[in-house]
């Protein structure tokens, strides 16, 4: 399979030759203008503010106190010292940051025992307009006196040091190493320093940030630029020069174990004016290949021509794609572009650094969360980097050969934990509708349908759990037995709907492949939502009742009903209760009201479910309307986009352009929950193109791209996609589509296949200020398992203008 990948990319160099492909945005344009790695710094967004590279393993930033998942964060204060791998956007527990160095300009009287040491003591306020970043670049400045840049390549990263406000002759550095990780998660940790050399080295061993089980970390620390003075270790508050060890030794419930602890080196006197470099490579085999990645990628601490390598590396990743930004405000470009940076930041790369197991697949980690980034931020990945989703994909396929299952979320070598469906079923089955080159999809079927069949004894960590139930019962039941295995046993109603779609998505690879029993038998099993929909269930804010009925429910196993309020796991009520716990309940972060939405797999069945086409509509605009919805969780997306399956897809644009820049903007605080390993950048990315892609299937829904034209070249066939708009309207008034041809001719469908993108073409968009009856016919509707029975244009008054 790998060899029809090469043949693919072969032809693709061919063509590249002789179709160049031209920049639009006007000379000069430089796309790292318009990336600010800031946005989502602050109010809980976590999205990683530092230098990496693409996918890089090693993501290098200042770990500040407070809420510091991402390491940076913009709302806090104090910085506690500088490491080397993070991962992005997450929701858990803050991840890695092991091994961070920490620099004094000297100690207080040039006494070691006078200087600060472990982190709580040693953190130092940063300046507050100090921090900078651009992709492969981040420098700060502290109190102090310390500013501190870095840039990285994939396993390394490389620190420059520069003292610019030391008094003359009081600068005699002292450089610490910490083996206490950023979450303080170490079991165990060792760290030595070679008095000759000043090296510093060491390992430990720590815990996931969402997940189960503890992983190995090794690193390896070089310096440049001044002459060691002496070296030891510490402990806590202790410092012992010349002892160039420490050992925290295996017991996590002891008391010692969070203790900071580490070498250190101290450096002879320094001028002001001159620069101290370090350089820290990183591993999870062994200090040995930390040191070698080191000495491989950065032979000569040469930082500008990192900082200059890395940018070129983005500059690349981002070339495929071109928008015609003529009238669109630097920040509709900004949030656009960094975007799609980082989308591309997670998962990581860290093929050769398995200790695992031993294969010739690629090994990615940090999919974290599928549960998030299956609704965005691998459909973008398809269209703008199909290589990487691919190497994506065939990591995955080896994850499940290795451990027995797909994963739904993964970190730090680690089993993360689930959150609804096993919905690597809904990547996979999309990627191979789409034709994702390279992955062994007889391997990838029979992990699917592995996931739809045998429940595993930990389904927290992978698989589904009450498979018996969902065999028999046709749903998850409220407080399901599901006996022998382990499993937390809430989210009845979330898990139900999303393990139907899991079917759904099972079903059509199932199809495709020609396996037709399993394709009837998972299609009739799709259907299982219709289980948990309670006809007579009504819903209420504050007494008032929203004059909406019908929602999905809990369900006891003997058929009875259970209940739960429809806005319960709403912003409107204990929006905060629903999460992993003992007690969270029937719905996963998120209500009934917006869980009953949930059923890509047929909408027409679900809108003639809710009254029909016009009711649909005023439904989902309540939802949007009233509180109800958080943008910031992922389930939020698709019903951005769902008014085109009731015939009114303008609506969706206006939803697009309410969200947008509303709620996606570029301030530190500018997108509406975690960023999720680049979730909420894909959204921003997919709507502005104007395609967004219904997950799971080979379908995009079309509105009026937020540019001019926007093209996209597929970097392995080097076809190239555009969509043009004709009567573009900076100011988005004129957001509504009236007619559209590809290629020429008249294309009326409100959605269109990957074989768009596949094959290439133009996609030209004539646009209006009111809704028109473009895309609005039956046949013009997105794919849905059951016809559509109501004509929703009959329902609608036609042409009615938009508020
Ligand atoms: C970094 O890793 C990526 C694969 O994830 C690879 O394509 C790239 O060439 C690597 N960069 C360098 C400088 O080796
Ligand atoms: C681990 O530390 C705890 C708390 O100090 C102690 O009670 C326990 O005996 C230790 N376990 C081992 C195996 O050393
Ligand atoms: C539902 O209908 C009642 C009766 O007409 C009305 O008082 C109430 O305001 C309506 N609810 C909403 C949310 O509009
Ligand atoms: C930017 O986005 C944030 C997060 O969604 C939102 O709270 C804020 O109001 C937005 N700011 C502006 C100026 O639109």
């Amino acid at each position: 399979m790998l060899r029809v990948y090469l043949r693919q990319a072969a032809v693709a160099a061919a063509f590249l030759l002789h179709a160049p492909f031209t920049h639009g945005q006007g000379d000069g344009f430089d796309v790292l203008e318009f990336i600010d790695p800031f946005i989502g710094t602050a109010n809980g967004g976590h999205s990683f503010a530092g230098a990496t590279l693409p996918f890089g393993m090693v993501k290098a930033v200042a770990d500040t106190e407070g809420e510091n998942q991402g390491g940076f964060a913009s709302d806090t204060s104090h910085v506690t010292g500088f490491s080397h791998m993070h991962d992005s956007g997450t929701g858990g527990a803050t991840s890695m940051g092991n091994f961070p160095i920490f620099v004094h300009p000297s100690c207080p009287d040039d006494h070691l025992s006078s200087c600060s040491w472990r982190s709580s003591d040693r953190a130092v306020e940063w300046r507050r307009d100090s921090p900078k970043a651009r992709p492969g670049y981040f420098g700060i400045s502290l109190a102090n006196s310390v500013h501190a840049e870095m840039t990285v390549t994939n396993h390394s990263a490389l620190y420059r040091f520069s003292f610019p406000d030391a008094t003359p002759g009081s600068l005699n550095p002292v450089v610490l190493v910490d083996i206490l990780d950023l979450p303080q998660s170490r079991n165990r940790g060792s760290a030595t320093v070679d008095p000759d050399t000043g090296r510093l080295t060491g390992s430990g061993n720590f815990n996931p940030s969402f997940g189960i089980g503890t992983y190995d970390s090794y690193f390896c620390a070089d310096f440049q630029g001044a002459k060691i003075r002496d070296t030891g270790s510490w402990t806590n508050t202790a410092v012992a020069v010349g002892k160039n060890s420490v050992s925290i030794a295996a017991n996590s419930s002891h008391p010692a174990n969070k203790f900071s602890a580490g070498t250190f080196v101290r450096f002879d006197s320094m001028e002001a004016s001159e620069v101290l470099t370090a350089r820290v490579g990183v591993s999870f085999i062994s200090v040995e290949q930390a040191c070698s990645n080191a000495e491989r990628e950065q032979p000569d601490y040469d930082f500008d021509g990192t900082v200059t390598a890395a940018e070129t590396a983005w500059r690349n990743k981002m070339d495929v794609i071109k928008v015609d930004a003529d009238g669109v405000s630097s920040d509709l470009q900004t949030v656009f572009w960094s975007g799609v940076y980082r989308t591309m930041i997670s998962p990581q790369d860290y093929t050769g650094e398995n200790p695992l197991w031993d294969s010739d697949e690629p090994y990615y980690d940090s999919f974290y969360c599928i549960w998030d980034s299956f609704r965005g931020v691998h459909q973008l990945l398809t269209l703008i980097d199909p290589l990487s989703q691919s190497r994506m994909l065939r990591s995955l396929v080896d994850i499940y050969r290795q451990e027995g299952y797909l994963p739904d979320c993964r970190m730090s070598l680690c089993k993360g934990w689930t959150q609804g469906g096993s919905n690597a079923d809904v990547l996979i089955s999309e990627a191979y509708l789409k034709d994702v080159a390279g992955v062994d999809w007889d391997t990838a079927y029979e992990a699917v349908v592995k996931d739809a069949e045998i429940e595993p004894q930990n389904w927290n960590v992978e698989g589904r759990g009450g498979l018996q139930s969902w065999k028999t019962l046709g749903y998850i039941p409220i407080h399901d037995i599901d006996p022998g295995t382990e499993g937390l046993r809430t989210r009845s109603v979330s898990r139900t709907v999303e393990y139907a779609y899991n079917d759904f998505c099972i079903a059509q690879m199932a199809g495709r492949m020609g396996h037709t029993d399993d394709r009837d038998k998972y299609l009739e099993r799709s259907r299982n939502w219709r289980n948990l929909y309670k006809k007579d269930q009504t819903s209420s804010i504050n007494s008032v009742d929203t004059n909406f009925t019908g929602f999905l429910q809990p369900r006891n196993a003997d058929g009875s009903w259970a209940y739960q309020d429809p806005i319960f796991c709403s912003p409107l009520l204990e929006f905060t209760s629903c999460y992993l716990n003992e007690d969270g309940h029937e719905t996963y972060e998120g209500s009934c009201w917006l869980y009953t939405f949930f059923v890509p797999q047929d909408m027409a069945a679900l809108i003639k479910t809710l009254g029909g086409a016009e009711e649909f509509t005023s439904r989902l605009s309540f939802l949007h309307d009233s509180g109800i919805l958080y943008l910031g969780d992922e389930q939020a997306f698709l019903t951005v986009f769902q008014f085109h399956y009731a015939g009114r897809p303008a609506l969706s644009a206006k939803r697009a352009h309410s969200y947008i820049p509303s709620q996606f903007n570029t301030t530190v605080g500018g997108i509406p929950g975690n960023d999720d390993s680049g979730a909420m950048g894909s959204f921003a990315v997919l709507s502005m193109i104007g395609l967004f892609p219904v997950h799971g299937q080979d379908v995009y829904l079309i509105i009026a791209p937020f540019f001019k034209e926007v093209s996209i070249r597929n970097s392995a066939t080097g076809k190239v996609a555009t969509i043009r708009s004709t009567n573009f309207d900076p100011s988005y008034e004129a957001i509504y589509i009236q007619s559209a041809t590809r290629d020429g001719k008249p294309w009326t469908k409100n959605w269109i296949g990957h074989d768009f993108f596949a094959e290439g073409g133009t996609l030209e968009l004539e646009l209006g200020p009111e809704e028109s009856d473009w895309g609005t016919r039956i046949e013009d509707l997105p794919p849905s398992m059951s016809d559509y029975e109501l004509d929703p244009v009959v329902e609608r008054p036609a042409r009615r203008p938009l508020k």
